[in-house]
């Protein structure tokens, strides 16, 4: 199988959409009516509000292909385009989605070891990423990569209130471990 990187810009807009309303339904399909799905895709996921993450220049988005098709993908923020500012100098990985088809075969792993490896290329302290508190496949994903729980955030969907949990692992030793310095 063969795992590539590329870059996501604004001419992928539809296709970043696609898998981002796929994978979202498939990860929290079960979790939310039709109508709170279709909500945040039309808020978190319209056209208008990707073009803009695309263009800010404190994101980065990448996908993952899988010879040549899209099997995933990553969104990294770094500065004001965080989505919470709990710790400072720190390095988001706001979104790593694996469409089910693929899971299991290494994709996560690939994308997840890329957001590191950026992380190491700047001058941050801290990773950091929130995770539903009921999301228990990706709790194990990052347990396995050592973040460590240090905050929670509650927010409000539809007429229920979720709960994600803020995991951090800093920088350094991510250095010390995959050998890199600042
Ligand atoms: C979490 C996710 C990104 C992992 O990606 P993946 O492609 O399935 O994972 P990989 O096949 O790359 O696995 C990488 C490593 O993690 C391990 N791993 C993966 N899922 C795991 C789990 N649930 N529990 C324990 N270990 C796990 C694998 O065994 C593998 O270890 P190895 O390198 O020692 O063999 C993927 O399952 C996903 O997209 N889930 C739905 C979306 C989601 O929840 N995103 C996170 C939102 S916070």
């Amino acid at each position: 199988m063969n795992i590539t990187f590329k870059k996501i810009h604004l001419d992928d807009l539809m296709d970043l959409r696609a898998i981002a309303m796929q994978t979202f339904r498939e990860t929290f399909g079960h979790h939310n009516t039709e109508a709170e799905l279709e909500d945040y895709f039309n808020t978190a996921f319209s056209p208008e509000t990707l073009a803009s993450e695309l263009m800010d220049l404190d994101s980065q988005h990448y996908f993952a292909l899988v010879d040549d098709a899209i099997a995933g993908y990553l969104k990294l923020n770094q500065g004001a385009a965080q989505t919470e500012q709990e710790l400072a100098n720190a390095f988001e990985v706001q979104r790593i989605y694996v469409l089910k088809a693929f899971q299991g075969q290494g994709v996560g792993k690939f994308l997840f070891e890329k957001a590191l490896q950026l992380a190491c290329e700047t001058d941050c302290e801290w990773v950091w990423l929130g995770v539903w508190d009921q999301n228990y496949k990706a709790q194990r994903f990052y347990e396995k990569y050592k973040f460590e729980r240090f905050s929670e955030h509650q927010f409000p969907v539809g007429d229920k209130v979720d709960t994600d949990w803020m995991l951090r692992r800093s920088v350094a030793s991510l250095q010390a471990e995959f050998g890199q310095s600042k």
